[in-house]
Parts: C-alpha cells; sequence; structure tokens
C-alpha cells in the first residue's frame, strides 16, 4: 500500500507547472502528500485561496481513492473486514502486551502509550525499533523506523542490547532506525509535516514519537497559551492519523500524565494533552509499575475489550514476566480518573 503511486503531482486537474513549483517548494512533493495535507497548512505555506487548496486536496484523495489507496466514501462493512484482516501488527516481545493489543501493534493507526516517568514507554519504543524490523511473518513490518526524539533519550546502546537478545544483525538492525532529534515544538511540527517524504524515501513502516508533548508543554506555559498550543497538538495529532491510514504504517506515540488533585478515588493520574491527544489516538495504554513489573492497562480502544496485563523491562528490552499472567478482561476501565472524558477541566495543565 505505501509503494510509490505513478501519478506526477502535475497530472492533476487544476496543477499546472506554477502550482507544482509552489507545492514542491512548500513540502508537498507527491499526491500522496498532498491527500495528507490540511486546507489551512496548503494555505498558510502556499498563499493560495482556500478554494483552491479544498480542490488540490479533493482530487489527489479522489485519485487515491480510485487507485485503491484511501477508502471510498462509502465501503461494504464485508470489504472493510478484509481490509481491516490485512492490517500488519508488530509484536512488543511480550505476549501479554501483544495480547492485549489484540495481536500486537497495529498499522494504520496511532498507539499512544502514557504513565508516569520510568513507567516502560521509552522502553517499549526501543524495543519495538528492533521488533518492526522482522519479516511479517514473524510478527514484525519488514521496514525501517523512524523515531522522533523529543526528549533525548533515544540509545542506540539500548537497541544494541535489545537486537543482541532476539539474535538479530545488530548492524542491520541500527541501521534501519532513522532518529530525528527534536528541540523545539516548530521543529517537531516540521518534521510531521516531511513525514510523507521520509516515509517513502526510508521505508518507513513505524514511526515513533516519544514523546508527543514534552515541548510543547514546555513551550506553551500558562492558560492565556493553551487555545494555541491544543490547536498545534491537534494539527500534529490529525497528520500522525493521516499518514498512518495512507501510508499503511504504525504509529505510536507517548504522552506524560498530569495530576489530577481533585482525585478521591483511584489513580489521580490522566494523560496529558487532553481531548485533543485522547480523541487522536486509535488506542490508548497507560502504563504504571507495579512493583519489578509494569502494568498496562488498555484504556481506549474502538474494538478492544477493556484489559490490563504485566510485563516486564529488561536488558533485553520488553519482555513477559516469569510467571506468565494471562490478559484479564473486563467490561469497564479500573482507572475512574484515567483517560479521555474523564475530567471536567480536560485540557488544563
Ligand atoms: P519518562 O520518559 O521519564 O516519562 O519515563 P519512561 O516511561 O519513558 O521510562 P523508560 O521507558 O525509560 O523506563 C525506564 C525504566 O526502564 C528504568 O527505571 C528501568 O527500570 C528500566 N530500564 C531501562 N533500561 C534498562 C536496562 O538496560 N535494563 C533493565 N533491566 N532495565 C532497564
Ligand atoms: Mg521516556
Amino acid at each position: 500500500m505505501s509503494e510509490a503511486i505513478e501519478v506526477d503531482i502535475a497530472d492533476l486537474p487544476g496543477v499546472g507547472p506554477a502550482t507544482k513549483a509552489k507545492l514542491e517548494a512548500g513540502g508537498v512533493t507527491t499526491i500522496l502528500d498532498l491527500a495528507a495535507s490540511t486546507m489551512g497548512e496548503l494555505v498558510d505555506s502556499l498563499n493560495i485561496a482556500d478554494e483552491t487548496a479544498h480542490n488540490l486536496i479533493f482530487e489527489a484523495q479522489k485519485l487515491l481513492k480510485e487507485k485503491g489507496y484511501l477508502e471510498k466514501d462509502l465501503v461494504s462493512a464485508q470489504e472493510l473486514f478484509e481490509r481491516r484482516s490485512k492490517l500488519l501488527k508488530c509484536t512488543t516481545y511480550s505476549e501479554n502486551l501483544d495480547n492485549l493489543l489484540a495481536g500486537g501493534i497495529e498499522t494504520q493507526a496511532v498507539t499512544e502509550f502514557y504513565g508516569e516517568f520510568g513507567s516502560g514507554k521509552t522502553q517499549i519504543c526501543h524495543t519495538i525499533c528492533v521488533s518492526a524490523q522482522r519479516p511479517v511473518e514473524n510478527k514484525g513490518l519488514a521496514g525501517s523506523v523512524l523515531y522522533v526524539d523529543t526528549e533525548s533519550t533515544f540509545r542506540p546502546e539500548r537497541i544494541v542490547q535489545i537486537a543482541k537478545a532476539h539474535e538479530m544483525d545488530v548492524d542491520e538492525v541500527l541501521n534501519h532506525i532513522h532518529v530525528a532529534k527534536v528541540y523545539n515544538s516548530s521543529h517537531l511540527e516540521l518534521i510531521v509535516k516531511a513525514l510523507g517524504t521520509l516515509i517513502q524515501q526510508n521505508n518507513i513502516k513505524l514511526v515513533i514519537v516519544d514523546s508527543i508533548i514534552s515541548l510543547h508543554r514546555a513551550e506553551f506555559v500558562g492558560r492565556g497559551t493553551l487555545a494555541e498550543r491544543q490547536q498545534k497538538l491537534n494539527g500534529i495529532m490529525h497528520r500522525l492519523k493521516r499518514v498512518a491510514e495512507i501510508y499503511n504504517i504504525a504509529v505510536v506515540i507517548t504522552n506524560q500524565v498530569q495530576a489530577t488533585p481533585d482525585t478521591f478515588f483511584g489513580d489521580p493520574t490522566k494523560a496529558a494533552g487532553g481531548n485533543i491527544i485522547g480523541h487522536a489516538s486509535t488506542y490508548r495504554i497507560y502504563l504504571r509499575k507495579a512493583g519489578q513489573e509494569r502494568k498496562a492497562i488498555m484504556i481506549d480502544s474502538p474494538c478492544h475489550p477493556y484489559g490490563d496485563t504485566n510485563f516486564m523491562v529488561t536488558d533485553g528490552g520488553v519482555t513477559d514476566p516469569a510467571e506468565k499472567k494471562t490478559t484479564s478482561f473486563k467490561s469497564k476501565p479500573t482507572e475512574k480518573k484515567v483517560g479521555k472524558n474523564t475530567s471536567k477541566d480536560d485540557d488544563s495543565e
């Protein structure tokens, strides 16, 4: 699904050489890039009229629908079922966690891991950098990884340890991980905008953003800046979601927690970033320390039952605890104050 499309952007109705040059100058080089753009982005970066931007995106999406890259406007449930059965699922190297995720980390979706410091978010990210490179028949994605590191916590040494533990060729594994070190929120926005090109040029099958919110949280301080911050995060999240669908890749983001001091029962923490991140994430998993182990709780998913399970972080990356606990599914989340739509003041920090 993510192989290059043979159609040149200039072949779209209404795109002459001048528009093509403008688009390219604005970083939109392929039909896929154009289809993944929003009207606001095109209007801002290319200085064109709303209607022109709308038509360009419409024509690009129409073409992708005709070619089967994007879902048609109306599809039968049967077609959707077949399409979903072709999704790829990437192992986390923990059977427990894979079961919680109904097979592993899915392509065409955004999977969010959130939890307090040391809960294992970055360790999961490092582990899937390795497992994603396995062949599809071995529960990998058979492709490269883009690691967007906003907290400077990516450690190639950990990759070496994890790759060795799984008897993979260490040099090969390292060569297929592309790390983008990002130092401010505008830089993150730029990288996310350029994802289409990066994915196509490097056969990327997994994009990791660790973490999605730290830079925005640090730069947009105080209530007065909240609306602008949320708008920017919204743009990033929607782009990630569209990119996951269009390129059939997995997107994994990590998120921090914030305290909710008004909580009397249950866990007094919830995901940072408010509804914007919660709504745009397809799957949302809460991580927390549980002695030597880690607990993972499925907080939000359109198709998984609520459930929880345990995993471990070891020298070899994420793995199952020695005494394997089966994943337990419940009808309701156990964390009353965790997840989206649980707080009256959800977007506040
Ligand atoms: P923040 O980014 O600070 O919010 O936390 P995080 O959730 O990303 O934490 P991370 O995934 O980095 O987990 C850190 C924990 O993983 C450490 O406290 C250790 O318990 C464990 N860990 C990290 N590296 C190793 C290692 O090489 N060996 C073992 N056994 N455990 C490790
Ligand atoms: Mg981390």
